[in-house]
């Protein structure tokens, strides 16, 4: 009988979400400046070992069933194989996957799926070489595409792919975004832009909403609510044109799923966090390099979920953005 990350409200987290590095090889306008972050320090990160004992104690001994790695971008932890293999072998066999931005993805995609990586979601705004030149700040479109299509050859399936509208500058490209993964195969999802941006712009008036992308998109395509069981995921589904292709939307601003989710989060300097929007982080690294036995980390980790918020409160003028972008959190 394992013990459980439960919270207040009869949650049980059972899906980790580990941010292995903050640094990016692209500066998406939405999240970060042109110049980049003050990244974290080697020694604030935690290293292999570190990791890969947490990410244990997570499921062997908390009950997590499902581990996603996250960033930055995580492709450029050189030790990222490594920490797959190593989850991937765990006794009780949980299910693994990697949200990039597909840059370095056609080279790892072969590497990743012998280190048993399941599933991964990647990151693609534009299919417009000057439009991703302009919202990522960086030439490099073909690298993702060509990651795109690796990770599809490696039948790392479903291929996920998530798309932040911008209005003004990407947002005539929902239904060209659609057909292209349609095509190709891979399962498309909208994300409402969220207010975890490191420069604090984030504005509620110039978010495109899930009504509004659900509105361009009927122009081209008929949708229907996808009947399958949602879950806790974050997107909501439908089936495009009678199906089998879907259309997702992860709406966390104006239809948030808190009351369903299963997360647990841990950052790449060891800080578990039990929601993407909490204010407080609980320090796992330091009681670890102090000589913490598991159960000690153990009781850190079911407090701090104890501890979660009903809801991120973007619905009740309760919100505070967090002290840590998006890319420092994972996402
Ligand atoms: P799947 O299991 O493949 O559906 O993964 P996912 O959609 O949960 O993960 P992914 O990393 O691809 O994230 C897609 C978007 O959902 C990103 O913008 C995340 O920030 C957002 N997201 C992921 N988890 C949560 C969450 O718990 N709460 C909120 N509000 N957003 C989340
Ligand atoms: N709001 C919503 N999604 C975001 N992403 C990055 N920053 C934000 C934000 N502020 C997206 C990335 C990536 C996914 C993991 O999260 O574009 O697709
Ligand atoms: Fe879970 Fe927090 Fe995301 Fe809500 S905002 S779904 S509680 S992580």
């Amino acid at each position: 009988d394992t013990t459980r990350l439960v919270d207040r409200f009869g949650r049980i987290a059972t899906d980790l979400r580990v941010s292995l590095i903050d640094k990016c090889n692209l500066r998406c306008t939405y999240c970060m400046p042109a110049e980049g972050l003050p990244w974290l320090k080697r020694a604030e990160l935690l290293d292999t070992d570190e990791m890969n004992r947490l990410i244990r104690i997570a499921v062997e001994e908390l009950g997590v069933t499902t581990v996603r790695f996250t960033g930055g971008e995580p492709l450029l932890r050189q030790d990222l194989v490594d920490i797959i293999a190593a989850t991937a072998a765990l006794p009780s066999r949980p299910k693994t996957s990697l949200t990039t931005n597909g840059i370095n993805l056609g080279g790892f995609a072969e590497p990743l799926m012998r280190a048993g990586l399941n599933r991964v979601n990647v990151s693609l705004d534009t299919l417009d070489r000057d439009v991703f030149k302009q919202l990522t700040r960086r030439d490099r479109l073909d690298d993702v595409l060509t990651g795109l299509a690796a990770a599809k050859e490696m039948r790392m399936e479903p291929v996920k792919v998530n798309a932040v509208l911008m209005r003004g500058i990407n947002d005539h490209e929902a239904g060209d975004l659609l057909r292209f993964c349609i095509e190709r195969g891979y399962q498309l999802r909208f994300i409402e832009q969220m207010p975890l941006d490191a420069q604090h712009e984030w504005d509620c008036s110039q978010m495109i909403t899930a009504e509004e992308i659900l509105d361009r998109l009927r122009r081209e395509f008929t949708l229907a609510p996808d009947v399958a069981e949602r879950g806790s995921a974050p997107a909501e589904r439908w089936l495009v044109d009678g199906g089998p292709a879907t259309v997702g939307v992860i709406a966390s601003v104006t239809r948030p799923f808190c009351a369903a989710c299963d997360r647990t989060r841990l950052t790449a300097d060891g800080q578990l966090r039990s929601c993407l929007f909490s204010t407080t982080e609980t320090d796992l690294r330091g009681p670890m390099r102090a000589g913490a036995e598991d159960a000690e980390l153990m009781r850190l980790w079911q407090e701090t979920m104890w501890a979660k918020a009903a809801g991120h409160g973007m619905d009740s003028g309760e919100f505070a953005q967090p002290s840590r972008p998006m890319s420092a959190i994972g996402g």
